[in-house]
C-alpha cells in the first residue's frame, strides 16, 4: 500500500518562520504550548495535553487522491452534506491536492472556495487541476503555519479535513479561523475517531471528540453537533456566536 511522505514540522516551521511576523505574545501565565521529546509521528509539542503531529508533506499527494478513498471514507456522502448555500464563500483549510474544494465548489454557483495550504507544491497541484477540469471558483491562498491569510469577517463556512491535528500553531489558527468566520459562521472539523481502535490510522493523526472541543472552546466556538455518519472519522459542527 502506499504510504505518505511526512515531512518533520520542524523543517516546515523553519522554512516558513523567516517569511513570518512574529507570533503575538500570549496573555496567560500559562505557556500555550509545552515541548516534549518527539514520540514517532509525533513533534513533541503539546496543545491542551494532545501532542501535534507531523506535517503531511506534499509527496504524499498520491495517498489523498487514492481511488479507494471514496468508498473508504464516504467522502461523497461529507461533499453532499457540507451545510453550504450557492453563493457562499467556503475555505478548504489545508486543502492538500483539493480532493474537497473541487466538487464542493461545484455546489456553490454563485459562490467559491478558498484552497488555503501552506505548501506551494500542493497549491501547484490544486491550480493544475484548475485548469484541467475547468472549475474557476477556486481560489489558492497560501497559508502561513499562524494565518490562513483569510480576509477578516467574509466566510460562511469553515472546514478542515484530516488537516487540524497537523498544525503547528493551532491557537494562532484557531483565532485567526475565528476572525475571518462571519458571525453565525460555521467551522466543521473532519478527524478520524481516536476513540475507535479499529480505525487504521496513526494514533497522531486520529483526535477525541473531546479533544477537538476542549481546543474549539477555548476560541470561543460553539458546539452544535457531532454527526457520526462517516465511517472513520467525526463531523464536527461549531458555530462563531
Ligand atoms: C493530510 S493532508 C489533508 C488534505 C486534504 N484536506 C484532504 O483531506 O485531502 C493535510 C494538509 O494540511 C496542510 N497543513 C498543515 N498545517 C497547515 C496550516 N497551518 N495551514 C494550512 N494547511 C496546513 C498540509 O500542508 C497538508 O496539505
Amino acid at each position: 500500500m502506499f504510504r505518505p511522505v511526512f515531512l518533520p514540522g520542524f523543517l516546515i516551521a523553519a522554512a516558513l518562520a523567516a517569511s513570518q511576523p512574529q507570533i503575538r505574545a500570549q496573555q496567560s501565565a500559562e505557556p500555550v504550548y509545552q515541548q516534549q521529546p518527539a514520540s514517532r509521528d509525533g513533534t513533541g509539542k503539546i496543545y491542551l495535553g494532545r501532542e501535534i503531529s507531523r506535517v503531511m508533506g506534499h509527496l504524499g499527494a498520491g495517498w489523498l487522491e487514492r481511488p479507494d478513498r471514496e468508498t473508504e471514507e464516504r467522502t461523497d456522502l461529507l461533499i453532499q452534506r457540507l451545510p453550504i448555500k450557492d453563493a457562499d464563500v467556503v475555505a478548504d483549510i489545508g486543502a492538500g491536492t483539493g480532493y474537497f474544494s473541487f466538487p464542493v465548489a461545484q455546489r456553490l454557483p454563485n459562490g467559491r472556495v478558498l484552497a488555503v495550504d501552506i505548501q506551494p507544491e500542493m497549491l501547484s497541484i490544486i491550480e493544475a487541476r484548475k485548469l484541467e477540469l475547468g472549475i474557476p471558483n477556486v481560489q489558492t491562498v497560501l497559508g502561513s503555519i499562524t494565518d490562513p491569510n483569510l480576509p477578516v469577517g467574509t466566510v460562511n463556512l469553515i472546514f478542515i479535513v484530516d488537516a487540524y491535528h497537523e498544525f503547528s500553531h493551532p491557537r494562532e489558527m484557531g483565532e485567526a479561523m475565528f476572525k475571518a468566520l462571519t458571525p453565525g459562521g460555521t467551522l466543521i472539523l473532519i478527524e478520524y475517531r481516536a476513540e475507535d481502535p479499529r480505525v487504521p490510522i496513526k494514533p497522531h493523526h486520529k483526535m477525541s471528540e473531546a479533544q477537538v472541543k476542549r481546543e474549539m472552546a477555548v476560541l470561543g466556538l460553539e458546539w452544535v453537533e457531532t454527526a457520526g455518519y462517516l465511517p472513520q472519522q467525526h463531523v464536527l459542527v461549531f458555530r462563531k456566536p
